[in-house]
């Protein structure tokens, strides 16, 4: 039985565990939010946030707040009410994008595609030539489902358009590739809890000269205080002086820099390598119980394993027991897929082989 001081393990949809040197930065003692040290930090970290987004953006921050607010923060400054945009929706996180830009006012057109698949890109590449929206909207990493979205050629395609490119990489970013200038994404988000490795509380994001562009030319000014690009640039930004908009997080900002800094020590294309070894490793280790993947090859999100269950598997005692009796959390299906997957994450310092033969080592006990 696990004691209420161990570590859980924790292999669900995030967050997943930090490392020492997160943990440290967590404890650090306090510094203003205007204090030279601390903006000398904040500025470490925006730098590095560029290095992970693959991109030139000045404007590449974290927003003080969760994932979400990283999608709002982007949906409330570049979407009017009456403007079009296009979605990618084929799970949970699409879907949300959908849902707020409808509340926003926005004429709204969803590209669906079943749970479990890619947006086709052809179509939704023609789609957005036709309607020439302001926005189209695609989720790299989809959580829900374990889909990884390519975005090969829709940035030609939204520029063909005059059209801006948004993508939600809350879970691919720094487990897969992502290049937001390659890729030519305009507006994208971020969470810090997963391959980051970082606790929850951050939403990195990163804004092209382009979208600056598009945000000048707002008919109104962004119905929101907390989200308003200038107001947050006028304290981010530091360009003549920084003035207080609101207190950020420093303990999180202190984290968010030391998880950045494993990150770029490791280097990128290695811990994406590492992430792809272990989601691997954990699709051939659980094909030995039955289980089978969800995601056709090609399309499998490497931070988040998403598998059917094998036949006659009682999935929710299963599940409560390896967290109850083994401290390991694996995740259940949303939606469609609720009592039918499991969605297994090794995201940032989990994604190692240690941490199935864990997972696969209390599932014998269980099943035996
Ligand atoms: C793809 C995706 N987008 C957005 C979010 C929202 O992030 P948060 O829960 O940190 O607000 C999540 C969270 O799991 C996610 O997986």
């Amino acid at each position: 039985m696990k004691t209420a001081t161990a570590e859980t393990l924790l292999l669900g949809p995030g967050p997943c565990n930090i490392s020492e040197s997160v943990r440290e930065a967590l404890s650090r003692p306090l510094l203003g939010h205007l204090d030279p040290g601390f903006l000398e930090i904040m500025e470490s970290t925006k730098a590095q946030l560029r290095q992970v987004f693959k991109t030139e953006n000045t404007v590449t921050f974290p927003i003080s707040a969760t994932g979400s607010a990283g999608m709002e923060f982007l949906l409330v400054n570049f979407l009017e009410a009456g403007d079009k945009i296009v979605v990618g929706v084929n799970g949970v996180f699409g879907g949300r994008v959908a849902a707020l830009s409808e509340k926003l006012g926005a004429e709204l057109i969803r590209v669906e595609q079943e749970w479990g698949r890619a947006v086709d890109t052809e179509a939704f590449c023609e789609v957005v030539k036709r309607e020439s929206p302001k926005i189209a909207a695609l989720v790299n990493g989809e959580t829900s489902t374990g889909v990884c979205q390519p975005m090969e050629g829709v940035g030609d395609a939204c520029r063909e358009a005059g059209s801006l490119l948004f993508m939600d990489c809350v879970t691919s970013l720094a487990g897969m590739p992502v290049s937001v200038d390659d890729w030519g994404v305009d507006i994208a988000f971020s969470g810090t809890q997963k391959c980051i490795g970082v606790p929850p509380g951050l939403a990195p994001v990163t804004v092209s000269e382009r979208a600056l562009e598009v945000y000048r030319n707002r008919s109104r000014p962004t119905p929101s205080f907390y989200f308003d690009l200038d107001a947050i640039l006028a304290y981010i930004d530091g360009e003549g002086g920084r003035s207080y908009h609101h207190t950020a997080p420093i303990s999180m900002v202190f984290a968010l820099d030391a998880g950045l800094k494993e990150i770029l020590a490791e280097g990128l294309e290695a811990r994406w390598a590492r992430h792809a070894r272990a989601a691997d490793y954990l699709r051939s280790e659980m094909a030995a119980f039955g289980f089978s993947p969800v995601v056709p090859e090609g399309e499998r999100l490497n931070p988040l394993t998403t598998l059917y269950l094998p036949e006659g598997f009682d999935e929710a005692a299963v599940r409560s027991a390896l967290l109850r009796d083994h401290g390991i959390e694996v995740g259940a299906g949303l939606g469609p897929l609720a009592g039918k997957i499991w969605r297994i994450g090794l995201m940032a310092g989990n994604a190692r082989e240690e941490s199935v033969d864990r997972l696969v080592e209390a599932l014998k006990r269980e099943l035996s």
